[in-house]
């Protein structure tokens, strides 16, 4: 019996995702160790010390996921009482993550500087631990309005090659690069499954969590986004504050026959996720009272960037590339437009001649 596949809504039936893999090919397939490890042979000049690090974020990346898996019996959903930097209660669930990324690198004598969104500061590792030669960015728990819930989750992150000599202490110059200057990026997401999507600068590639054995195993090689979609992602709750450029492509998309589709969960590495695997344009634009956005750049915007650049696709901030800017301070926020590479620069063009808001 055959049955017809109906394409997802806003996407081209040309353009559906390929069928998803078997369990036997995960089973006879690459690992996510045996990935880092070919990556590390075809760079000796790393050293080993870019493979430690990658190998800490897959620990730190499986000790959340089982923690997340069971957040509702371990007394984990809700917040710890406090206020992080950003002025955003805390979640039991933020502060498990960004512990958990963090010891799992300063003592792995690979990295000098850990920058968070959960920290007001950079955490500089001590000379004594080894102050190593990268400098790691990350967002511990992306779309923390969404665990309490049982709604998909992630860590983003991004890496840099420290500017200082390695053994010696790092500042906050080994950390404020424009984005241009990252060596890799990615993010786990913790989803009805966990996966690790990673590009150290040689495409994209997506690890599937098997939690059987606590391994990942390569399942999404060498993604790719098409040259434009028709799927939107923005929360258009704010429509009203947005410029009129902004406001006047939405309305355009939405007209009869347009055959556009909209899809908002509320965590960027969700919305990021999705649109990376099925097409679609994620958009969190200025607005008058916020001309600066809401993301982060450092460990928000610049690593999905850099995955949709690595994929075909395109960033920016409704005027300028996204890799291309220089953060001010730990938490420089930007707006953003992100995914396929056709429909980020219609937008660009349009917010572009408007002049910003
Ligand atoms: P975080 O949970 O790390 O603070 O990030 C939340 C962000 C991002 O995940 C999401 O895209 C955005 O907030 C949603 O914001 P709105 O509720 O304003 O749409
Ligand atoms: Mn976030
Ligand atoms: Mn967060």
């Amino acid at each position: 019996m055959t049955t017809a596949t109906t394409p997802e809504p806003g996407q081209a039936g040309d353009e559906a995702a390929p069928s998803a893999p078997r369990l036997e090919q995960f089973e006879e397939g690459i690992t996510l160790d045996r990935f880092i490890t070919e990556t590390a042979n075809a760079h000796p000049e790393n050293k080993g010390k870019f493979s430690a690090l990658l190998r800490q974020v897959s620990l730190a990346s499986r000790l959340v996921s089982a923690r997340v898996n069971r957040a509702g019996l371990l007394g984990m959903f809700g917040g710890t009482g406090e206020v992080n930097v950003q002025g955003e209660y805390v979640q039991k669930l933020d502060e498990y993550a960004n512990t958990a990324f963090k010891r799992a690198l300063d003592h792995a004598g690979c990295v000098c500087a850990i920058a968070s969104e959960e920290d007001e500061e950079p955490y500089y590792v001590p000379e004594r631990f080894h102050s190593g030669r990268y400098v790691f960015a990350m967002d511990p728990l992306d779309g923390s309005s969404n665990i309490d819930v049982n709604a998909t989750i992630g860590t983003i992150f991004a890496v840099f090659r420290r500017k200082s000599p390695e053994g010696t202490p790092a500042d906050i110059d080994d950390i404020l690069r424009p984005g241009t200057e990252i060596v890799a990026a990615g993010y786990t997401i913790y989803g009805s499954g966990t996966m690790m999507v990673l590009s150290t600068g040689e495409g994209v590639h997506g690890f599937t969590l098997d939690p059987a054995v606590g391994e990942f195993f390569l399942s999404h090689p060498d993604i790719r986004l098409q040259p434009s979609a028709k799927l939107y992602s923005v929360n258009e709750g704010y429509a009203a504050s947005w410029t009129p450029a902004m406001r006047g492509w939405i309305e355009g998309i939405k007209m009869p026959g347009a055959g556009w589709a909209q899809r908002y969960i509320g965590s960027l590495v969700a919305d990021f996720h999705r649109n990376l695997l099925k097409g679609g344009i994620f958009l969190y634009p200025a607005t008058k009272k916020n001309p600066e956005g809401k993301l982060r750049l450092l460990y928000e915007a610049f690593p999905l960037a850099f995955l949709a650049e690595q994929a075909g696709g395109a960033a920016t901030d409704g005027r300028r590339r996204v890799l291309d800017l220089q953060p001010d301070q730990l938490h420089t926020r930007t707006p953003l437009i992100i995914g396929n590479k056709d429909n980020v620069d219609e937008v660009t063009r349009l917010l572009s001649a408007e002049g910003g808001p």
